[in-house]
C-alpha cells in the first residue's frame, strides 16, 4: 500500500528569506516563525535586520535568525551559505522577496495618483509619467536585485534545497511583471514559450533591454516606456521560474503577487497590510500539497504570466 506523504509541517523545515527587515519580507518571516518554521531572515543593512529580528522575537518567536545578505552583490552570498550549511545543513524554503521599483518615484505625486484611481495600483502609463523618473543606473541596480539576485540565490542554495524532502522556492514577483504590460509581440512570444525558452533567451532579452535603455528606444522595440526595469525584471524572473521548474520536477518553484501593499515601494499606498500581503507567499512556501509547480499566482489564485 502506498504511503500518504506526511503534511509539509509536520517536521523541521528551515527557510531562507531575502529582504526580511521590513514590508512584506518582514511578515513573510513572522508568520513563517509562527509556523514553527525555522527562519534566516536576511537584510542588506545589519541594523535594520537586527531591529525586525527584535520585532519578531517581540512577538514571541524565537526561531528567527538573523544574516546579512545583499542580493545585488554576490560577494555576500557564499558567507550565508556557509553559515546556513554549518547551522542546519539544508534548507526546506527559499523566499525571494528583495526589491526594489528601479525607478525615481516622487511619494506625493505616487499618493495623489493612487487616489485618482481609488486607491488602486495606477497601471495606467499616464498616472506613472507624472509619478516616476527612470534613469539607466536605476534600471541596471533593479534588474541586477530583481532577476540577477534571486537567480544567483537560487543558484547558491539550490544543493542544500535538494536535501529537503519537499524543497520550495517562493519568487515574489509583480502582476506589473505579467506579459500584458511588454507591448512588443516578439518579446511577449519570447518570454512566453515554456518550449523554446531557456535561461540565455531572457538574459539575451535584458541585455538588449539595457543597450535600447540608453539609446533611448524603449518604446519602438516594444519594451514598456514605465517603470520599465520594473516589468522586465519579474517578467523575466517569471520566465526563469518557469524555466527551472521544468528542470528541476522534484522542487517547487512558483511566483507570486502578493497584490497591492502598503509597504515602502509604493511609498505607503496599497489595500492591503503587510501581513495581508505575505499571506500568499506563505501558503506557497508551506502547503502540504506536492505541486503545481511553473505557475504565477495573484495572491491565492493562479493566473496568466
Ligand atoms: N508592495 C506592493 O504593492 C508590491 C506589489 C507587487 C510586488 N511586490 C514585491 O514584494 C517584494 C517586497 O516588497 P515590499 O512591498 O515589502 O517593499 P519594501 O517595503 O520596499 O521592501 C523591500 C525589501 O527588499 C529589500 N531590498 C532591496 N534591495 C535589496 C538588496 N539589494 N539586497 C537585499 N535586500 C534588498 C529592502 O531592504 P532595505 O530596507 O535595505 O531597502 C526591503 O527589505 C518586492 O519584491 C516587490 O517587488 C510588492
Amino acid at each position: 500500500m502506498a504511503t500518504q506523504p506526511q503534511p509539509f509541517l509536520s517536521t523541521n523545515r528551515y527557510a531562507v528569506v531575502t529582504g526580511g527587515n521590513k514590508g512584506i519580507g518582514l511578515e513573510i518571516c513572522r508568520q513563517l516563525a509562527q509556523k514553527g518554521v525555522t527562519v534566516i531572515l536576511t537584510s542588506r543593512d545589519e541594523k535594520r535586520g537586527l531591529q525586525a529580528l527584535q520585532d519578531i522575537e517581540n512577538s514571541g518567536f524565537s526561531n528567527v535568525i538573523f544574516h546579512r545578505l545583499d542580493v545585488s552583490d554576490v560577494s555576500t552570498i557564499p558567507p550565508l551559505f556557509d553559515f546556513v550549511n554549518k547551522q542546519f545543513g539544508r534548507i526546506d524554503i527559499l523566499v525571494n522577496n528583495a526589491g526594489i521599483l528601479g525607478t525615481a518615484v516622487d511619494p506625493d505625486i505616487m499618493t495623489r495618483e493612487t487616489q485618482k484611481v481609488g486607491g488602486e495600483f495606477p497601471f495606467d502609463e499616464v498616472h506613472w509619467k507624472e509619478i516616476s523618473k527612470d534613469s539607466y543606473e536605476l534600471a541596471e541596480e533593479c534588474l541586477r536585485t530583481n532577476y540577477y539576485g534571486a537567480k544567483a540565490m537560487i543558484e547558491a542554495f539550490l544543493p542544500l534545497l535538494q536535501l529537503s524532502t519537499s524543497p520550495r522556492i517562493v519568487n515574489v514577483s509583480s502582476t506589473l511583471g505579467t506579459l500584458q504590460f511588454i507591448p512588443g509581440e516578439w518579446l511577449k512570444k519570447t518570454l512566453n514559450d515554456p518550449d523554446t525558452l531557456t535561461e540565455e533567451k531572457v538574459e539575451e532579452i535584458l541585455k538588449t533591454f539595457l543597450e535600447e535603455f540608453k539609446a533611448g528606444n524603449l518604446r519602438e522595440k516594444g519594451y514598456p516606456p514605465h517603470i520599465s526595469a520594473y516589468k522586465m525584471a519579474k517578467a523575466s524572473l517569471n520566465a526563469y521560474s518557469r524555466i527551472l521548474a521544468k528542470k528541476l520536477p522534484s522542487v517547487q518553484v512558483n511566483c507570486v503577487c502578493p497584490g497591492f501593499v502598503r509597504s515602502d515601494i509604493v511609498a505607503g499606498n496599497g489595500l492591503l497590510s503587510p501581513t495581508e500581503g505575505a499571506e500568499s507567499a506563505v501558503r506557497l512556501a508551506v502547503r502540504s500539497e506536492e505541486g503545481p509547480t511553473g505557475r504565477f499566482y495573484f495572491r491565492m489564485e493562479v493566473a496568466d504570466f
